[in-house]
C-alpha cells in the first residue's frame, strides 16, 4: 500500500489583523475533514495553524493531486472562510481566489506539499510550516540538511546517504525545473538556489535509490493572481532517519535564523524564527517570519503524534539571535536591504510617485546650465 501525505494550507482570514487563525474556523475545517475520514476519502488528518494560515495535514491512498482529497481541503477552507466572514475576521477568504473548484486546488490559492511514499517499517516525518515568507526560504536550510556535511554528518558517515541527494529546482518565473545532484554539482546548485525568489527547491531524492526525501509547496500567490494577494507562506514535508537525515540534523539547519523575504507587507527581509505552536503567531512588525515544526510517525496512513519540534530551550539562543537581527534590520526603516528590492515588493507606490514627479526631474546638463546662468547673473551684479 502506498500512502500519500498531503499538506494543504490557506489564509482564510484571521483575528486582529494578519495575525492568528481563529479557533472557530479550525473547528469548521475539522467538521469537513472528520466527515471525509468517515467516508474513507482520507485515512487520517491533523489541523493546525501558523500565524494567519490554516494548515490541513492529511493522509490517504489516492496519490498526489487527487480530486477528492483536494476538494475536501477546498470545502474545509470554504467552510472556515464562511465562519471567518460571520465573525468579521480580517481578510476573510483571502487565499481562495476562485468561486468554484476544478479538479485540484493548484492555482486556486492554497499552498500544497504532497508526497506519495511506500511506508518504511517506521516512517518518521517532520512537517514545517512558515508564515510571512515564501517557498525559497527553505532553500538555505535544505541545502544544509541534504548537501552540507558541516550540518549533516550522516552525508559522510552513513553509507546510504554517502551517495548524496538530487535537488529538483524550479524556476518559478519560467515554470521549468532542473535536477541537480549533490555533491557533484553543488556549485551549479548554489548558483541557482542563492536566488531564492526565483529558483526554489521543490523536491529532493536520495541518489542511491531515488527515494523521495523532501517536498516543498511552490505556489507563488502573487504570480498566480497576477497581482499581490498575500504571501505564499510555504509548507514542507521531510522524511527522517535510517539512511535519511536524522531529526536532529534536519532541525540543526534551523538553528541559524537566516534572513528571508516577507515580514511586514511582504516587502522586508527578516530572520526566520523557529517557534513552538504556542508562539506560532505574527506580532512584531507582523512577524518576524515564523516557522513551526511538527514531528509525526506515519503508520499505515495513521498520523501518530505530533511533537512540537521547536518547543525547546535548545532553540532559545536561535530566537534570541533572531530578535537581535530583527532589531538590527528594523533600524534600517524604509531602506534596503531591510526593504526588499523593488521587483520583489508586494506593495509599492513607486510608479505613482515617479508619475507624480515626472515633470520635476531635470536632466543633469540642464541643472548645470541653470546653475551657470545663476552664477553669471551673480557675477554681473559684482559679487566675487
Ligand atoms: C504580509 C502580511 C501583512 C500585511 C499587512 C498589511 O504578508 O500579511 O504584513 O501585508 O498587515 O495588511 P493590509 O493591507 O491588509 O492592511
Ligand atoms: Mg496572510
Ligand atoms: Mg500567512
Amino acid at each position: 500500500m502506498k500512502t500519500t501525505i498531503s499538506v494543504i494550507k490557506a489564509d482564510i482570514g484571521s483575528l486582529a489583523g494578519h495575525h492568528i487563525v481563529h479557533p472557530d474556523t479550525m473547528a469548521a475545517a475539522n467538521k469537513v475533514l472528520a466527515s471525509a475520514k468517515e467516508q474513507g476519502i482520507i485515512l487520517d488528518y491533523y489541523i493546525t495553524h501558523v500565524g494567519d494560515d490554516l494548515q490541513l495535514i492529511m493522509t490517504h491512498t489516492r496519490g498526489e493531486l487527487d480530486t477528492r482529497v483536494h476538494e475536501t481541503a477546498w470545502n474545509a477552507f470554504k467552510e472556515a472562510a464562511k465562519i471567518a466572514k460571520d465573525l468579521g475576521l480580517y481578510a476573510a477568504g483571502q487565499d481562495l481566489l476562485s468561486d468554484s473548484f476544478s479538479g485540484n486546488v493548484r492555482g486556486l490559492g492554497p499552498g500544497v506539499a504532497e508526497m506519495e511514499i511506500e511506508e518504511r517499517a517506521s516512517e518518521p516525518i517532520a512537517i514545517f510550516m512558515a508564515d510571512k515568507t515564501e517557498p525559497g526560504a527553505y532553500n538555505l536550510p535544505l541545502y544544509k540538511i541534504f548537501a552540507d556535511p558541516f550540518n549533516t554528518p550522516g552525508l559522510v558517515i552513513d553509507p546510504t546517504m554517502h551517495g548524496g541527494f538530487k535537488f529538483e529546482v524550479l524556476d518559478v518565473y519560467q515554470g521549468e525545473a532542473v535536477m541537480l545532484s549533490a555533491p557533484q554539482e553543488i556549485y551549479d546548485l548554489l548558483a541557482l538556489i542563492g536566488t531564492p525568489a526565483r529558483y526554489v527547491i521543490r523536491r529532493i531524492y536520495r541518489n542511491e535509490d531515488n527515494l523521495l526525501a523532501a517536498v516543498v509547496s511552490i505556489e507563488r500567490l502573487n504570480l498566480i493572481a497576477g497581482k499581490y494577494v498575500g504571501k505564499d507562506d510555504p509548507v514542507m514535508i521531510v522524511r527522517l532517519q535510517h539512511g535519511l537525515p536524522a531529526l536532529g540534523e534536519v532541525l540543526e539547519a534551523f538553528a541559524f535564523p537566516h534572513l528571508v523575504p516577507g515580514w511586514m507587507r511582504g516587502s522586508h527581509y527578516g530572520p526566520l524564527m523557529p517557534v513552538s505552536q504556542r508562539d506560532a503567531k505574527a506580532t512584531r512588525f507582523d512577524g518576524p517570519p515564523r516557522l513551526l515544526g511538527l514531528g509525526f510517525n506515519v503508520k499505515n496512513g495513521r498520523l501518530v503524534g505530533p511533537t512540537d519540534l521547536f518547543d525547546d530551550p535548545a532553540f532559545d539562543e536561535t530566537r534570541r539571535l533572531a530578535n537581535i537581527v530583527a532589531d538590527y534590520m528594523r533600524r534600517h526603516g524604509p531602506f534596503m536591504p531591510h526593504r526588499l528590492e523593488p521587483t520583489e515588493m508586494e506593495y509599492t507606490t513607486l510608479p505613482l510617485i515617479l508619475e507624480k514627479l515626472k515633470g520635476r526631474f531635470k536632466k543633469e546638463s540642464d541643472v548645470y546650465k541653470a546653475k551657470e546662468s545663476i552664477y553669471a547673473k551673480e557675477e554681473g551684479q559684482g559679487h566675487d
